[in-house]
């Protein structure tokens, strides 16, 4: 049987891989520019597959630069930073190599418990740091280590907004202290929380301040990713007003346009009308209805109307218009304005700001459409 085409995770190929041609070429060219980037979108929108994308391209042209990527989502600490920075050079250079043998050597001095997953075998490196110098020591150490190599390193740290959580406060100035003395080395810090990494990176009073380009990551367009997904449905041929469908009832908001389309594929139809999509999603509906379920539970009752409100409305404005509070009788306009503050930190809303507008949509797309048919 073949292969399901839409990824709903991770990264592969170009074949399966949509457009994003602008912003690969954007980022290759601040690399080969010595530029540091700033990689901005909401959640699921294709950031850490627009960077394997890029990796993927600098390998298959051959063109020299070493890429490490690291993922710091689960880091709590400068000590799990400095942790996970080492694993993921460990694996770019394993120690039978000349490189990964010095950098072993390296490693060592600092006195680290290594020790290898007995699965994966991959190296796992636990430090013991006895004092805060010893740790900036260690860090330093570690891009002296990349900047050192003949090979320009492209170093990507994704979820890059986790080093706020660090019990350490001097984190951003220290980054920046070491990495601006680094040239060999380009860095993408990659964030979804637009508010903190805005923060980080554009106020004038933080270390970070206007160090890097900005990218940030869009929709993919329409007619691409419609002619990218009757592509891959192919001998099986899409209807346009199925294509009209999918891409709407997704918002063509990545993950949930590729989730909708690998559930049609599983189908195996040899036409996808509107009748095959409508049916896929419910069917993910269906299988999220738990999930959904499970978040009511962790939110207020005013908030789960709010978030009702927002998905019956596909996007709002003004929570605190009367017109607004009274159709839905979601309280006062001061509850509203609390509520809604405390469902976009909890990523349930999902804030867009434009030149002219501010506007509210319920983050997570499926829960938006399963609030709009279920209420
Ligand atoms: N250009 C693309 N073409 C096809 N599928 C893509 C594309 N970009 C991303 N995807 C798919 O969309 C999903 C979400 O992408 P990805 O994980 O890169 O998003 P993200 O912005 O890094 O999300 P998060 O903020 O949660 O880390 C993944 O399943 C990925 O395979
Ligand atoms: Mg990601």
């Amino acid at each position: 049987m073949e292969k399901n085409p839409f990824l709903a995770k991770g990264y592969a190929s170009p074949a399966l891989f949509c457009d994003r041609e602008k912003e690969t070429e954007i980022l290759l060219s601040n690399i080969q520019n010595g530029l540091d980037t700033t990689l901005i979108s909401p959640r699921k929108l294709g950031k850490t597959g627009l960077i394997l994308h890029t990796f993927y391209k600098i390998s298959d042209q051959k063109l020299p630069f070493t890429c490490i990527y690291v993922d710091i989502f689960a880091t709590l600490s400068l000590k799990d930073f400095i942790k996970t920075l080492s694993e993921a050079i460990l694996a770019e250079f394993p120690e039978k190599t000349t490189i990964g043998g010095k950098f072993m050597s390296l490693l060592k001095g600092y006195r680290p418990v290594i020790s290898y997953d007995p699965t994966s075998g991959m190296p796992q490196v636990e430090f013991n740091f006895s004092s805060p110098t010893e740790k900036e020591y260690t860090l330093k150490g570690l891009f002296t280590f990349l900047n050192a190599q003949k090979q320009h390193v492209v170093l990507a740290i994704d979820e890059f907004q986790q080093i706020t959580e660090y019990p350490e406060t001097n984190i951003e100035a220290l980054l920046r202290t070491y990495t601006q003395q680094m040239h060999n080395i380009s860095i993408i810090y990659c964030g979804s929380k637009k508010s903190i990494m805005a923060q980080i990176f554009s106020d004038a009073a933080r270390p970070f301040y206007s160090s890097t380009r900005q990218l940030s990551l869009g929709k993919i367009d329409a007619d691409k990713y419609a002619a990218f997904i009757r592509e891959k449905f192919r001998p099986a041929t899409v209807d346009d007003e199925a294509m009209d469908y999918i891409l709407d009832w997704t918002r063509r908001h990545t993950f949930y346009t590729q989730s909708l389309c690998n559930e049609i594929f599983a189908m195996r139809p040899k036409v996808v009308t509107i009748a095959v999509a409508r049916k896929a999603s419910r069917e993910i509906l269906e299988k999220e209805t738990s999930n959904f379920l499970q978040i009511r539970d962790l939110i207020t009752d005013q908030q789960w109307r709010l978030l009702i409100a927002v998905a019956k409305e596909q996007s709002v404005q003004s929570v605190t218009s009367a017109d607004f509070l009274a159709k839905y009788q979601i309280g006062s306009a001061t509850n509203a304005r609390r509520n809604l503050e405390s469902l976009t930190d909890k990523e349930l809303l999902l804030e867009t700001i434009t030149p002219t507008e501010r506007k509210y949509s319920v983050y997570n797309v499926f829960l938006s459409r399963w609030l709009e048919v279920t209420y």
